[in-house]
């Protein structure tokens, strides 16, 4: 998507706030003014002074910035709060029969949930955590479909202290098992199985796989029941959530804990083969996710904001499960998929739920422009004031999609630049004040020192391109990788001498200084805004007994952004007709097995040996070539085996 930015650039319009958002918009020209000037001035003063504004403290905190041990950086340390009581109790005064959740299953179920519904129901499920024996600081990890409960599980662990850690009901047995036994968890939530597009997806059996070998330090594994298929419930180990709820009390004490106490981990992809887990904290984390519903999505108490993101990804922890509930705001949240029973689903949950605020994916946009503008046209989505992005660059075209059909070319499309590590928006447009250009997430926000630098480190001027970095801590960003401060400092602090926070992106900023996120500069892919490294799905690629080796590129796809595509080397010879058919499928599915659906490669080519130069290192450059089906320009001379480009060549 982001290979023509010269084009995208040279062709670049600007959209004004259209007076409908200006007259809304709780934040004005010169409150944000004041805000960055303040910022500017005073760093940490600026964070504290909202720390103590937005979040209620049963202890407060006497330093905001604990940089001692810089780069593992801590906010509001001996503060004392919980997440819990910040999202749902103390809206009980004011809001108790205002709605927190409004929920729509697959199949059209609809369920509504007050804020005081939300606190029993967290309440309880509080409880019944306490009598199975999680306390503060166990990892409870949760593996469930979009459903309300998900959020219940997240908010009371969030209660007692636990910290839970979501693995995305689309990872197989084999990834869930990883993420157990890397955060040494001591329960498992799950449903019985989980509704997807009128199929059902069993979960329950992925735990009990997942748990078949090793996972030691699992006690139980809690079930809800979604669908009421047929599972195996383990005696000793396996309970029904409603057994585990029956005669629990409503009323459950939060557990007070220091504002750096981990919330969660959510296990990410990175360079090499093993994911890592990002630890998140809770003060500092829920502070920037709050703040940046009320700046990027203007939440107001009339206001129903639906982000379609999946409680698995970061997205569905900052914009479900956490900022806009501690912002006591009603959020909408969707079971199913957009394209069932057909393209019209996510238009037709907007206008029957009075959708004001939407949030998704390029992707999604994407795959539902193909159907047209019929699709949307049929359905009254004039409720819509604010319409955001995230997940990957968004091309002008889908861009002008979603503000002209969807948005009535009234709604600001708000581009939010972020990632699993940074918590919570970091770049991106105030919907009242900052001028839109299509494919650009604008500028970063007040308090958020992100820049563009040089090899060097040095911030480099309007017109050219660079490393994305941060310069200065931010109250929502990661504590450390868990368990592996080391490998946290060398992932994102090495390369400019522990002095800054390296994204991992590149970015152009263009003549007015607005940032341009080019792409991924390590081996991570972004396939359907979802984050795949290549190592990972090498690795598993040649965990099968028939591969000797692997690489992995990604390939431009018009839906998905990328696409996988992996070039294989068997222990065997080169597959011929309906013998590589069956090889690709055998392949594609030991993948979906492995690390599950999403990592699968559309494409697979074999071929005798990988091309490499003669000292061994694989051509990426010349792979990536190959998988766009272009004419082959690189110097290959100083190939092993040129021979072996026409293999690949072969579909
Ligand atoms: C990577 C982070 C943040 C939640 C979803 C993905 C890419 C994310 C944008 C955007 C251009 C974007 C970046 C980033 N990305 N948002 N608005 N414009 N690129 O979270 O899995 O942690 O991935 O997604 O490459 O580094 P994630």
């Amino acid at each position: 998507m982001s290979n023509n930015i010269e084009s995208i650039l040279t062709e670049s319009r600007v959209f004004e706030p259209s007076e409908m958002i200006k007259s809304q918009a709780g934040i004005n020209k010169e409150i944000l003014d004041a805000m960055y000037e303040k910022a500017d001035k005073d760093h940490i003063g600026f964070w504290a002074d909202l720390a103590r504004e937005k979040l209620s403290w049963s202890k407060p905190f006497t330093q905001a910035l604990d940089d001692s041990k810089a780069p593992l950086y801590r906010w509001f340390s001996d503060g004392e709060l919980n997440v819990s009581y910040n999202c749902i109790d103390r809206h009980l005064e004011n809001k108790s029969d205002k709605l927190a959740i409004i929920f729509e299953g697959d199949q059209g179920d609809v369920h509504h949930y007050t804020y005081q519904e939300l606190h029993d129901e967290v309440a309880r499920f509080a409880n019944a955590l306490t009598a199975q024996g999680i306390t503060k600081g166990d990892r409870v990890i949760i593996y469930m479909p979009m459903i309300p409960q998900a959020v219940f599980a997240m908010q009371a662990c969030a209660r007692i202290g636990a910290i839970h850690s979501i693995v995305f009901g689309g990872f197989s047995a084999e990834a869930l098992r990883d993420r157990v036994e890397n955060a040494g968890a001591k329960m498992v939530i799950t449903t019985d199985g989980g509704l997807r597009g009128g199929k059902s997806v069993p979960l329950k059996a992925s735990v009990d796989e997942a748990l078949e070998k090793g996972c030691d330090t699992v006690k139980n594994v809690i079930v809800y029941q979604r669908t009421k298929q047929d599972v195996n419930m383990k005696e000793g180990r396996d309970i029904w959530w409603h057994e585990a709820e029956a005669g629990m009390s409503n009323y459950h004490d939060p557990v007070m804990v220091n504002a750096d106490h981990p919330l969660f981990l959510l296990y990410t992809s990175g360079s090499t083969g093993t994911p890592k887990g990002i630890q998140h904290g809770s003060g500092g984390y829920l502070l920037n996710a709050m703040l940046t519903n009320e700046w990027m999505f203007d939440l107001k108490d009339s206001d129903v904001f639906w982000c379609t993101a999946d409680v698995g990804w970061i997205t569905g922890h900052s914009y479900v499960a956490y900022g806009p509930l501690a912002m006591g705001q009603t959020i909408l949240m969707f079971e199913g998929v957009p394209t069932y029973p057909d393209a019209g689903r996510f238009w037709q949950i907007c206008q029957d739920h009075g959708v004001t605020v939407f949030y998704t994916a390029p992707t999604a946009i994407r795959a539902l422009m193909k159907f047209g503008k019929e699709v949307p046209e049929k359905y009254d989505l004039s409720k819509l004031r604010i319409l955001g992005t995230v997940g990957e660059p968004i091309n002008p075209e889908a861009w002008m999609w979603y503000h002209d059909v969807i948005g009535r070319g009234e709604c600001p499309i708000i581009d939010t630049w972020w990632q699993t590590e940074t918590g919570a928006h970091m770049i991106a447009p105030f919907p009242g004040v900052t001028p839109l250009k299509p494919g650009s997430c604008t500028r970063p926000l007040p308090g958020i020192d992100a820049v563009v630098v040089d090899e060097e480190g040095n911030e480099i001027g309007n017109n050219s391109g660079g490393y994305l970095v941060v310069r200065k801590p931010w109250p929502s960003m990661l504590q450390t990788v868990w368990g592996d401060d080391q490998r946290y400092i060398d992932t994102y602090y090495a390369k400019f001498n522990n002095k800054y926070y390296v994204v991992g992106d590149s970015a152009h900023k263009d003549e007015d200084g607005y940032i341009w996120i080019l792409g991924r500069i390590d081996d991570v892919l972004n396939v359907s805004g979802h984050r795949l490294g290549t190592m990972e799905i090498e690795s598993a690629l040649v965990a099968h007994p028939k591969v000797a080796e692997a690489a992995v590129v990604g390939k431009p796809h018009d839906v998905k952004g990328e696409s996988v595509f992996a070039f294989v080397v068997l222990n065997q010879d080169l597959p011929e007709g309906a013998e590589r058919d069956a090889m690709v499928t055998e392949l594609r599915n030991w993948v979906a097995k492995e690390i599950g659906p999403i990592a699968k490669p559309d494409d697979i080519r074999f071929g005798t040996n990988l091309p490499k130069t003669r000292s061994g290192k694989i051509m990426r450059r010349l792979l990536r070539t190959l998988a766009k089906g272009e004419e082959i320009t690189q110097d290959t001379s100083t190939l092993e085996d040129p021979g072996i480009l026409k293999q690949f060549q072969q579909k």
